[in-house]
Parts: structure tokens; sequence; C-alpha cells
């Protein structure tokens, strides 16, 4: 396990995302005041890049184009939302963020039913 530091906690504002690259790999991470979260920087619906769709108010990230959202504190699904959020570990150390980064996290976009796997 290794920990990066990826910014300092005043670096991203409460109620807002930011993007970062951590050694090749994307991730958003997520300031919802009572804490952050560092996610992949898409949505899993749809793949909307969510530094520019995803909302964060009182703890909740919805991704403003078909809104699906997320409860940042305990990552439960809000509303007709279908899919949880990835997360990456996370945790704050001396006024910085740091996280465990191993592998991309990704999300499965394939929209066709089960028995179609056959021929992929
Ligand atoms: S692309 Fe994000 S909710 Fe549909």
């Amino acid at each position: 396990m290794t920990w990066k530091r990826i910014c300092g906690t005043g670096d991203v504002a409460e109620n807002t995302v930011k993007k970062f690259d951590v050694e090749g790999i994307p991730i958003l991470l997520i300031n919802y005041g009572a804490g952050y979260r560092a996610v992949p920087p898409i949505c899993p619906h749809m793949e909307e890049p969510l530094e520019e769709s995803g909302i964060v108010v009182r703890c909740i990230l919805t991704c403003s184009k078909h809104l699906w959202a997320w409860k940042l504190d305990t990552l439960e699904m809000q509303g007709d939302t279908e899919k949880p959020l990835k997360t990456y570990e996370l945790k704050q150390e001396d006024g910085a963020i740091l996280l465990n980064v191993e592998e991309e996290l990704m999300y499965e976009f394939d929209e066709e039913d089960e028995e179609d796997d056959f021929f992929k």
C-alpha cells in the first residue's frame, strides 16, 4: 500500500470537485464539507465528466445529466441511481489529502444483456 499526497486540504473548496492526475490515473477529488471522496472522474451512468456535470450539495453528489446521485458520507445511492460510486482509499494527514491508488477503478458500460457476452 502506497499513500500519495494529492494536495492540501484547503486546495479544493467546500462543495466543489477538482480533477487530479495520480501517476497517469485520473481522479476526481470531492470536498463535501464533512469530508473528502476520491472517485473516477466519470459518471457511472453514461460516462459524463463529473468535473463538469457533478454538483455537490448537502453531502450529495448529483450528476446533472440525468440526476443520478450518491450520498458522499455513506455512499448510498439516491433516487433512481442504479450503480454505486467507486472510491479510492483516502486519508487526511497534517493538512494534506493522501490517496492509496493501486490501480485505476473503472465502471462497466455494457448495456447489452448478459447472454450477448458470448459474442465479445
Ligand atoms: S450521465 Fe450522469 S446521470 Fe446520466
